[in-house]
């Protein structure tokens, strides 16, 4: 491949798609990929296929707007990898969408399935849009359009859509809609995450958060923090951000900080949750909940606590910002939250990062669960997917300490190395075509 340039976008200087945008999501998975090549042996041979997608579909996606007019959107499917199963990824909605951006999410995608060892690939999808200005009628067009436009690469043995950013359970179903009337039958297993009388699962909605505690939970066992009493400062309560603050003060630990786009609310005895829980909701955001105080939102970088949790936007930790860090563990909630600068300077200081591709995996292993279950067409209950949702958790986090040991790397150079050991052995195994 042709070396990246540093300063001058793809699109600007007529380099390849692949090559990086200074800063980008893509370029910080493609160093990820650099930095994990010394431990894969022999199969370093096969690395160049995970710098670069097996298959980008660019689609234009029109739809007649409650006032007449007709509108043109631009959707994205990317299938980054798909040697150990179908695809599975999620899709977002945002006006700041590119192609490089879902690049990188298909290609995180695909370490993060193969870090859990589950049977799938990566992918990712996006449309350019900010669905706060759309009709419910204008969301659901723009829904169908893309879900048929994307149909001739999506299916339950191809690649297997589900909510990211800004889409949800409801989006779901319309995908799962369009997709069965254009085959003629109902194909629940063709998108996750769905409303649960429609083929979802039970645990879904709380998964990612739940797996955020268990590999939080298992790491700070081992480096000897006691969670009962241990604090923790969160950065988003959204899906991810408030279902693991639940089960942290559930714990017994102290939610002594909680940033959102609304504020930052900090109380060192531990904000309390049942309350923070409803004054969100009520208000749409911490920013007015009177059990603690508001302090200025870059002080919460320098909250005193022992896990710190982003679990909001990508980019958040950055070199500066890692070197005031208090905690002695960083749980990735959020996708790509650490810049590779200040993992180095996380790793020098001696904080524990759990990276994303393991830390959030919990949503995509309920995902798969919701999967078979469509599949048998037999649905388990809560207990039971939460029992599951542990011990692959638990199991794919011992295998990755322990690599980590073995070659004393970081766990996220680890995970990488777990993931692309399995992805590039079956890669081999499967051989070039022709
Ligand atoms: N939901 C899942 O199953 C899942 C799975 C894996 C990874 N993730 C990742 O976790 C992150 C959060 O996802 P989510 O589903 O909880 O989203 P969400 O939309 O439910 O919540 C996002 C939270 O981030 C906060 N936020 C937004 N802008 C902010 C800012 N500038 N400063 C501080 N906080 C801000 C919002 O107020 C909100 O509380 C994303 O990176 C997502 O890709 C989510």
């Amino acid at each position: 491949m042709n070396a990246p340039s540093p300063t001058v976008s793809a699109h600007a200087s007529g380099l390849s798609y692949v090559s990086p945008a200074p800063d980008s999501p893509w370029s910080t998975y493609l160093s990820q990929i650099d930095r994990v090549l010394p431990y894969l042996g022999s199969l370093a041979r096969w690395a160049e296929t995970l710098r670069r997608p097996k298959r980008s579909l660019i689609v234009d996606v029109p739809i007649e707007m409650d006032d007449g007019t007709v509108r043109h959107f631009e959707g994205y499917r990317v299938q980054h990898n798909l040697s150990r199963g179908p695809g599975k990824g999620g899709v977002r909605y945002h006006p700041d969408v590119t192609l490089e951006e879902v690049m990188a999410l298909s290609a995180w995608m695909t370490i993060k399935n193969a870090a859990v060892n589950l049977p799938f690939g990566g992918a990712k999808g996006g449309i350019r849009v900010d669905p706060k200005k759309l009709s419910l009628k204008e969301l659901e067009k723009l829904t169908r359009r893309y879900t048929s436009e994307i149909g001739i690469v999506i299916g339950p043995q191809q690649d297997i859509p589900a909510p990211d950013m800004n889409t949800n359970a409801q989006i779901m179903a319309w995908m799962m809609d369009t997709y069965s009337a254009n085959a003629g039958a109902t194909v629940t297993g063709v998108v996750t995450g769905k409303p649960v009388h429609l083929g979802g699962s039970l645990g879904r909605v709380k998964a990612t958060g739940r797996g955020v505690f268990v590999t939080g939970r298992e790491a700070a066992r081992r480096i000897g923090l006691e969670l009962n009493g241990a604090r923790v400062a969160i950065q988003g309560f959204g899906n991810v951000g408030s279902a693991a603050a639940e089960l942290f003060a559930g714990a017994g630990a102290k939610i002594v900080a909680v940033q959102d786009h609304t504020g930052t609310m900090a109380n060192p005895n531990g904000l309390e949750m049942g309350a923070l829980i409803g004054s969100a909701r009520l208000h749409g955001g911490v920013g007015e909940f009177r059990g603690g105080e508001r302090i200025d939102d870059e002080a919460f970088w320098e909250t005193d606590c022992d896990i710190l949790v982003p679990a909001a936007l990508e980019g958040q930790v950055t070199a500066k910002r890692a070197r005031r860090l208090k905690a002695k563990m960083l749980l990735e909630g959020a996708n790509g939250p650490t810049l590779p600068e200040a993992d180095d300077v996380l790793a020098e200081r001696g904080v524990l990062v759990v990276p994303d591709v393991i830390c959030n995996a919990g949503g995509v292993t309920v995902s798969y669960f919701e999967w078979v279950q469509d599949f048998s067409s037999f649905f388990w209950t809560e207990d039971e997917i939460n029992l599951r949702l542990d011990k692959i958790m638990v199991d794919a986090l011992k295998k990755i300490w322990d690599t980590a040991d073995r070659h004393r790397v970081t766990l996220r150079t680890a995970t990488f190395a777990v993931a692309c050991e399995r992805i590039l052995t079956a890669r081999q195994e499967r051989g070039l075509y022709p």
